[in-house]
């Protein structure tokens, strides 16, 4: 089956399509990526977007028509990366698209006098399937949380499907406007992978960038604003003493919690002491530094007691931060095998040396990497195999994920 997947992430740079070859079912299931691009959203939408998804009020009316004019881009989007490829749309057999997330509340939370979670995904799926004319499953997360899960992550069945190896414990990480890893054990099941969001990616830096400039840039290109930064240690203690960091898994996270309001709290006083380049450096350079720390904390405290892991494999637009690498790649080799069980600690070495690799090496272009997982996904849903890992999202048993909008064949 021939399957778009739409992506657009936390960073809401823009939105990403993968056209995938699929076959078999399941843990059975193989795919080829055929072509991929990126079209970025206008500079009005992706503002309107971090706007909103950074907890802005707006009235319900603005949110129903970004909905539907998200539906419009994302299959525009869509159409445009098959005409790059001479994919003609009619190939298509089905689309998946994850939307846009705009709000994200994982835990149960006193609203009305009732307990509720909720999650909101928009781009509306019926205008995405009328303008290209196939089949879209759209609306992942739901489901997860119906079952009592936290909706997320739901790449972690993708990561076991592709990197789940015999002889090598691994830790998939993908460095997004949000952190996160899927840990699989050397030769483990399904039910013993560990995956949760660690902390933020991308998402303070971008923040800090975008704020010091006035909007004029929206990242640190290569990191090379943070390289020529110190760190300040004194706010990484602080930021690394964050309750987040020792929750337990099932954890995940987002904008409501690393947003603007967060860079405001914590980088203010930084940002404002000098004001200058050298400010703007620190503080780029201490968000990276805390980014690196916090998914190397998450992997030493939830991940290592358990099992043993040899390599994390990374994707995600953070990948191309050379000096977030650099930190990540420091931090991982000072880890040491955890003090907490000693018949671990005796069958492990000292020192764990994890070899950090890009995705590319597996043959996956680390920035399609998403968009692919979520067309797997569609399929797997059109063909009523449920795809969420409960080991994952804490939810009752595993769930169909999402809902499909059909098409009238005239
Ligand atoms: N060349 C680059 N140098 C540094 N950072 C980059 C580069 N390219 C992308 N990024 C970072 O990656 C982010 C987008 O990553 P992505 O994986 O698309 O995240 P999301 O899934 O949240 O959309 C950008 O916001 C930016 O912070
Ligand atoms: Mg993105």
């Amino acid at each position: 089956m021939l399957v778009a997947g739409l992506m657009s992430g936390t960073s809401a740079d823009g939105i990403d399509v993968a056209i995938v070859n699929i076959t078999g079912i399941g843990w059975r299931t193989r795919f080829q990526m055929r072509a991929f691009g990126s079209v970025p959203y206008p500079p009005a939408v992706r503002h309107r977007v971090l706007e909103i998804a950074g907890g802005a009020a707006v009235p319900a009316g603005e949110i129903s028509q970004l909905n539907f004019l998200l539906g419009q881009l994302f299959a525009d989007a869509c159409k445009e990366v098959c005409r790059r490829a001479r994919i003609p749309l009619k190939n298509l057999e089905l689309i998946g698209s994850h939307g846009q997330t705009i709000y994200h509340q994982s835990r149960d939370t006193k609203y009305c006098g009732h307990s509720v979670r909720s999650t909101l995904q928009i781009a509306e799926p019926a205008i995405i399937a009328e303008r290209t004319g196939v089949t879209t499953v759209a609306d992942f997360r739901p489901a997860d949380m119906a079952a009592g899960g936290q909706g997320a992550p739901l790449v972690p069945f993708f990561d076991y499907l592709l990197y789940r190896h015999p002889r090598r414990g691994r830790v998939v990480l993908n460095i997004g406007g949000i952190a996160n890893i899927t840990a699989i054990p050397a030769g483990g099941k399904p039910s013993q992978v560990i995956a949760f969001d660690t902390g933020p990616g991308n998402m303070v830096m971008d923040a800090l960038v975008s704020m010091s400039t006035n909007g004029r840039l929206t990242y640190d290109r290569n990191g090379s604003l943070a390289s020529k930064g110190t760190i300040s240690q004194p706010l990484l203690r602080r930021l690394m003493s964050l309750p987040y960091l020792r929750e337990a898994p099932p954890k995940s996270t987002g904008r409501e919690q690393f947003g603007r309001a967060f860079v405001k709290q914590y980088f203010g006083n930084l940002m404002s002491s000098g004001g200058g380049a050298t400010s703007v450096s620190d503080a780029l350079a201490t968000a990276a530094a805390f980014t690196a720390r916090s998914i190397v904390a998450g992997i030493e405290r939830f991940v290592l007691p358990r099992f043993h892991v040899r390599e994390c494999i990374a994707a995600g637009g953070g990948v191309k931060n050379k000096f977030l690498m650099r930190t990540l790649r420091e931090s991982l080799t000072e880890l040491r095998t955890p003090q907490r069980s000693d018949e671990l600690r005796n069958n492990m070495p000292q020192h764990i040396n994890i070899a950090l690799q890009l995705d590319e090496q597996t043959g996956l272009d680390p920035d399609a990497k998403e968009a692919v997982a979520f067309a797997v996904l569609a399929y797997q849903t059109s063909k009523g195999q449920p795809t969420s890992l409960p080991s994952a999202t804490g939810a009752r048993h595993p769930a169909v994920l999402g809902s499909i909008t059909h098409l009238h064949n005239s």
